[in-house]
């Protein structure tokens, strides 16, 4: 079969604390989506790594839903009338917290858009245009804009556009752990009242600035302090089992902030130092709470969305 496009996209950790729906991280942990050419009997995905013995092998797939609709969008052609095979190597956990659905609408999009338009589907039009879609389709953009752009974007949609800034960073390297607890986002949405105090909103809003200050000076005294939210984390940590005692004991074990991972249930810790044994405390608190967990100790990904030759 022929090989038409191989794009990476990186694993992303949304909201970091107080930026609820609204700032983001891209981190050095990819899936890899291959497109060939199809045998003219529809979608068929083969995935390897991460998830591969639960993901659809159809249309189903997220990859290939994504791409058909899109180009059904914008084609004389039904969905059910395209054929293309599609190869992924994952290494992003799904259900995790790290943006793995992302990475699979972004390919979807990026292949849609590479057929759509061969000569123009790099272009910072086409990006904009993959953004654009990305936040419709995920109804919030702190996951896909950062693993477009990649490092920290701050992110917001605003009437017919994406706004979206990527501030530069420091290197600076984080520890996310993972439980084994189904967390879907509709839920862990759906959890979250719908009205706010405007103590809280105050809260938030000045919290979020300061995390982006802080980042951006590599400064973790002040991250330490300004990491909190009243948005979403005090609604969803209790209903992770262990998620608040790993919270508490990788503080204890030196990191300087740890929020939950977008909507759960990996939790993020930031730490100048000691990184594997405040994955290893976080992993024995799931453990504790009857949960297996794994762990990752990542850089931040400079880079989002790669197209490889
Ligand atoms: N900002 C989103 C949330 C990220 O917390 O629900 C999950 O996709």
């Amino acid at each position: 079969m022929k090989r038409l496009l191989t794009v990476r996209v990186p694993a992303t950790s949304a909201n970091l604390g107080p930026g609820f729906d609204c700032m983001g991280l891209a981190l050095n942990l990819w899936n890899t989506f291959e497109l060939y050419e199809g045998d003219g009997r529809g979608f068929t995905v083969v995935s390897h790594g991460e998830g591969a013995d639960i993901l659809p092998t159809d249309a189903g797939h997220l990859v290939a839903r994504t791409m058909a609709d899109e180009l059904a969008m914008h084609l004389p052609i039904k969905p059910r009338d395209l054929s293309y095979h599609i190869v992924c190597h994952n290494q992003v956990p799904c259900g995790s917290g790290l943006g793995s659905s992302s990475t699979a609408v972004l390919a979807g999009l990026a292949f849609a858009q590479a057929i759509l338009d061969p000569d123009g589907y790099l272009s910072p039009a086409a990006q904009a245009r993959i953004l654009m879609r990305a936040f419709e389709i995920e109804g919030h953009g702190d996951n896909v804009a950062p693993a477009l752009l990649g490092g920290l974007v701050l992110v917001v949609g605003r009437d017919n556009e994406v706004l979206a800034r990527q501030v530069p960073l420091p290197p600076f390297k984080v520890v996310v752990c993972v439980p084994d607890f189904y967390f879907m986002t509709s839920h862990a949405r759906a959890v979250l009242p719908s009205h706010y105090a405007r103590a809280d909103a105050v809260f938030n809003i000045g919290r979020a600035m300061l995390v982006v200050e802080a980042l951006r000076n590599g400064d973790f005294g002040l991250l330490s302090r300004a990491l909190e939210d009243r948005i979403h984390e005090p609604y969803r940590l209790p209903a992770i089992p262990g998620a608040l005692e790993a919270k508490r004991q990788a503080l204890a074990a030196g990191a300087a902030a740890v929020g939950l991972s977008g909507a759960g249930p990996g939790l993020i810790a930031f730490a100048e130092h000691d990184h594997e044994a405040i994955g290893e405390v976080m992993q024995v608190a799931f453990g504790g709470a009857g949960l297996r967990a794994r762990y990752w100790v990542l850089e931040v990904s400079e880079t989002g969305l790669q197209v490889l030759p």
